[in-house]
């Protein structure tokens, strides 16, 4: 059976004192989270923060630090890179691959994520892989193609027991820190076409043990609905995951 997840990006927010303040409330407020073997929680912190975060969580069953990258290096002369093997080395099991904003201001293309994925997995890290369309691919209705593509172009040029590993987030640029979110409908719909893609790709087993979460101005008024929806794994979330409240009752929601 496939694990909802619910995940909160933190980007680069958050000084430390308000860093460890939100990981003591999550902790403090472990058993509002209802988490179990299938539903998880996944905090991502600054690197900087990872380790401090790890500790803190270290006693808590299905809830987890990510981190928000990894270098396609395991080790070397890459200054300012932090590699799967360092994570691993703490402890860290999932790290978000592909996120839109490493994309668009670091350039990260296909092949650099695929090199990422490869190392995550290659140290027993989960990749978080992250798809979506912009608004201009949206709005000419090429969304299904585009998707297609960068789910091709990377995560399906790994072999079935890699592919295992992944969870999917689909996050249309366009709903990132907007306000706008993708109706369910909206959703709903790529989500299942992800899942279909998996299923020709691989199988109709690996399609349906897949976690597909969705990220976009998801917020504590908009998730239950949204995880109403059959292929709706739960959520990658950004702005609402730096407010405890919010985040919780997105996560009591799942
Ligand atoms: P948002 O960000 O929830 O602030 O829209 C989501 C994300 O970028 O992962």
């Amino acid at each position: 059976m496939r694990k909802k997840i619910i995940a909160g990006n933190w980007k680069m927010n958050l000084k430390k004192e308000d860093a460890f303040t939100l990981v003591d409330n999550i902790v403090a407020g472990y058993q509002r989270l209802g988490l179990s073997e299938n539903k998880i929680m996944l905090l991502a912190p600054s690197f900087v923060y990872l380790n401090f975060a790890q500790e803190k969580i270290e006693n808590k069953e299905h809830l987890y630090i990510a981190a928000q990258d990894c270098s396609v290096h395991n080790s070397g002369a890459y200054t300012g890179e932090v590699s799967a093997m360092m994570l691993q080395s703490i402890g860290i099991s999932y790290c978000i691959i592909g996120h839109s904003e490493r994309r668009q201001y670091h350039n990260e293309d296909a092949e650099i994520l695929y090199l990422k994925i490869k190392q995550a997995i290659a140290n027993q890290i989960i990749p978080i892989f992250c798809c979506g369309e912009d608004l201009e691919t949206r709005t000419q209705e090429q969304y299904f193609d585009f998707i297609k593509r960068q789910l091709e172009t990377c995560i399906f040029k790994l072999e079935e027991e890699d592919f295992n590993k992944i969870i999917i987030a689909y996050e249309p640029i366009w709903a990132i820190g907007t306000g706008k979110t993708a109706t369910v409908a909206q959703a709903e719909e790529m989500h299942a076409y992800i899942r279909k893609l998996i299923e020709e790709k691989y199988n109709k087993q690996i399609a349906h043990n897949t976690s597909i979460l969705y990220g976009g101005s998801v917020n504590a008024s908009n998730a239950k609905n949204l995880f109403l929806a059959q292929d709706i794994d739960g959520a990658l979330v950004g702005g609402a995951s730096l407010k405890y409240e919010d985040f919780v009752q997105i996560a009591e929601a799942l």
